[in-house]
């Protein structure tokens, strides 16, 4: 499935299936220029932190595109563009890698001009978008290994097809698995208040795909473990830190408590691109806060009285002493992350 996110040669605008109105509508948003990209980026049209990531870097190319108007100005233009382009998100640190790749790029030929620039990028962004998907599909043979025949599989959020360019995180280990010919595999997709990615995104993408999947409240995690209906958990990450502590979708940590608690192994799967070496700790990684509105409402209708103020912290960092193995495309990493990280990165040459 990666038909959701296209980028459209003829009109020269990246093409997304709008993610706000699944799995009701099948509605497009076209990134056209920098404020389109950042708004799909903020409002959740395309969500994920590796979509995130092959998002910004079209919006690099769109944002030199719109700098070429402003003549000799344009490189200070471009760099205005990218700084705005790069904030949009703060957690997901693909968004910073994505755009910080497409300018290390730049950095090697500042020689060319914008024509130049924009034909490098475009070559470059669509290559970040194929590598994504070789990734998706490599880890999710790796991690394939970790699930049983016969398993039933929680994950929080959506870290499917739709938060990547294909194929998935989480989801891309139970495909790996079902694509292995383990065909009793269940999923439990946790609904994951307030945007619904678990109950809208996971349950409908693993229906087309005709694997088997119920959706639970986020509050049954509990009991759905303590009556041993849980076999593993496996999640995506946004940001993973240097210690291994790993920060995913709100209400990813108590999941992670309650997996501990119950025996239940937590595996978080995540590309190398999700690792920031730079964060040193989970209490160091940005934490989203969005809009109370997703809280007090759901769809159109008010849930929280008028003038009631509510918590949207949109991220949790689960520690790393929770993680039985961190699945990449460079292997299952474990613990001590500290050490196991440096050596997947090694092993990678990045
Ligand atoms: O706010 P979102 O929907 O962008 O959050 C997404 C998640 O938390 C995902 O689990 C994570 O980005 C991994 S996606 C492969």
């Amino acid at each position: 499935m990666d038909w959701h996110m296209v980028w459209n040669d003829t009109k020269d605008q990246l093409d997304l299936l709008d993610q706000r109105f699944l799995p009701t509508r099948e509605d497009w948003y076209a990134c056209t220029d920098t404020d389109s990209t950042i708004f799909a980026l903020q409002v959740m049209v395309i969500r994920g932190a590796p979509a995130i990531g092959v998002t910004a870097a079209y919006g690099c190319y769109l944002a030199a595109k719109e700098a070429a108007p402003a003549g000799d100005n344009w490189k200070q233009k471009l760099d205005e563009l990218l700084i705005k382009l790069e904030d949009a998100r703060p957690t997901a640190v693909n968004l910073r890698w994505g755009v910080r790749r497409m300018r290390a790029a730049w950095d090697e030929q500042l020689e060319l001009d914008n024509a130049g620039l924009r034909a490098m990028w475009l070559e470059l962004a669509k290559e970040i978008h194929e590598e994504d998907k070789r990734f998706c599909r490599k880890l999710g043979e790796i991690g394939g290994t970790v699930i049983n025949d016969g398993d039933t599989v929680m994950t929080h959020c959506n870290a499917g097809a739709l938060a990547t360019s294909d194929y998935g995180t989480a989801l891309g280990v139970i495909r790996g698995a079902w694509d292995a010919g383990k065909k009793k595999i269940n999923v439990i997709a946790n609904e994951t208040r307030p945007f619904l990615q678990g109950a809208r995104l996971t349950s409908w993408e693993l229906m087309k795909d005709g694997i088997p999947v119920k959706v639970a409240c986020d509050n049954a995690c509990a009991l759905l473990m303590k009556k041993g209906l849980v076999d593993k958990v496996v999640v995506g990450a946004d940001r993973i830190a240097a210690n291994g502590d790993a920060a995913n979708k709100i209400g990813t940590m108590g999941v992670a408590i309650l997996a501990k608690h119950f025996g239940v192994p937590f595996y978080v799967a995540a590309p190398l691109s999700t690792i920031d070496r730079e964060t040193p700790t989970g209490d160091d990684i940005p934490i989203e806060d969005r809009t109370p509105r997703e809280v007090t409402h759901v769809g159109e209708t008010q849930i929280v009285p008028d003038g009631v103020e509510v918590y949207n912290l949109a991220f949790d960092p689960t520690p790393n002493e929770l993680i039985a193995g961190i699945i990449t495309e460079e292997g299952i990493l474990e613990p001590p992350y500290a050490e196991s990280i440096p050596a997947a990165f090694a092993r990678s040459g990045k």
